[in-house]
C-alpha cells in the first residue's frame, strides 16, 4: 500500500441473524484525514459504503459510554481513539468481548445493567436530608473522586475472564460502582451494601487479573476499588 496516501484497511466484524447465523468480517477501504476517530471512520464508512454497518454511538466526546469496541485487539472509545495513533494501516474493529453480539458492533447489555442494579446505584440514606446541601470534605471526596467519573462504557467488564466464565459475576464496572457508594460519606449503607459485594457472584470471584485497569480508556483502576472492598468486606466479616 502507498504510505504517502491516508489510506487505512478496515476490517469490521459483521453479523446479522435475520441474515446468516453465520459471522463474518468485511474489508473496507477508506481515506482517513489526520485526527479522525475510529468513530468517524465507522460513521464514514457507514455513509458511503455500507449504510448497513450497526454500532452504537451519542456523545462524540468520550463521556456517554456508548460507542465501547474492540479496536485492535483492545477495548476502547472509538471516539476518542484517533486512527493515527494506531500503529500500521490495518484497523480491526469488533464487539465487545463477553456479550451477546445483537448485530455488527452491538452487544446486548443487559446482563451488565442488571448488575450494576444489583449494587443500588443510587445514595442511601435513612436519616433526613437537610435543608441545604449534604456537604462533604475535600479528603472524602477525594475517596471517590475517580470511581464517580466512570462513564460505564463496558470495557473494563468485558476484558475480565471471570466475567467471561460467569456472566453472574458482579464484574468491575459493578464493583466500582459498589465502592463508590460505600466509600461516599453521605451514603448509609455501608453494611447492606457489602453484603451485596460479599455474595458468591461478588467479590471474590475477581482473581486479581487486572484486565480491567487496562481496558479502561478513563484510567480508571476497578482493581484497585474491588481490593478496597476486599478489604471492607473482610473487617465487616471479623
Ligand atoms: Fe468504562 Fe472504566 Fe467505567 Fe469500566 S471503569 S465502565 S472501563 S469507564
Ligand atoms: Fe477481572 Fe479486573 Fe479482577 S480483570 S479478575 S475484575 S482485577
Ligand atoms: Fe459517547 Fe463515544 S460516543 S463515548
Amino acid at each position: 500500500m502507498n504510505q504517502s496516501t491516508n489510506k487505512y484497511t478496515f476490517k469490521i466484524f459483521r453479523y446479522d441473524p435475520e441474515r446468516s447465523p453465520r459471522a463474518r468480517y468485511d474489508t473496507f477501504s477508506l481515506e482517513v484525514a489526520k485526527g479522525m476517530t475510529v468513530l468517524d471512520c465507522l460513521q464514514a464508512i457507514k455513509a458511503s459504503q455500507d449504510g448497513t454497518l450497526s454500532f452504537r454511538r451519542s456523545c462524540r466526546s468520550a463521556i456517554c459510554g456508548s460507542c465501547a469496541m474492540n479496536i485492535n485487539g483492545k477495548n476502547d472509545l472509538a471516539c476518542h481513539l484517533q486512527v493515527s495513533l494506531l500503529g500500521g494501516r490495518t484497523v480491526t474493529v469488533d464487539p465487545l468481548p463477553g456479550f451477546p453480539v445483537i448485530r455488527d458492533l452491538v452487544v446486548d447489555l443487559e446482563e451488565f445493567y442488571r448488575s450494576l442494579e444489583r449494587v443500588l446505584p443510587w445514595l442511601v440514606r435513612s436519616s433526613p436530608f437537610p435543608d441545604k446541601e449534604l456537604p462533604q470534605s475535600p479528603a472524602e471526596r477525594d475517596r471517590i473522586d475517580s470511581a464517580v467519573n466512570c462513564i460505564l462504557c463496558g470495557s473494563c467488564t468485558s476484558s475480565c475472564p471471570s466475567f467471561w466464565f460467569n456472566t453472574r459475576y458482579l464484574a468491575p464496572a459493578a464493583l466500582l460502582k459498589a465502592y463508590r457508594f460505600i466509600f461516599d460519606s453521605r451514603d448509609e449503607a455501608k453494611g447492606e451494601r457489602l453484603e451485596l459485594v460479599d455474595d458468591r457472584n461478588g467479590l471474590w470471584r475477581c482473581r486479581t487479573i487486572y484486565n480491567c485497569e487496562e481496558a479502561c480508556p478513563k484510567l480508571l483502576k476497578p482493581n484497585e476499588a474491588i481490593a478496597a472492598l476486599k478489604i471492607e468486606a473482610l473487617k465487616q466479616s471479623v
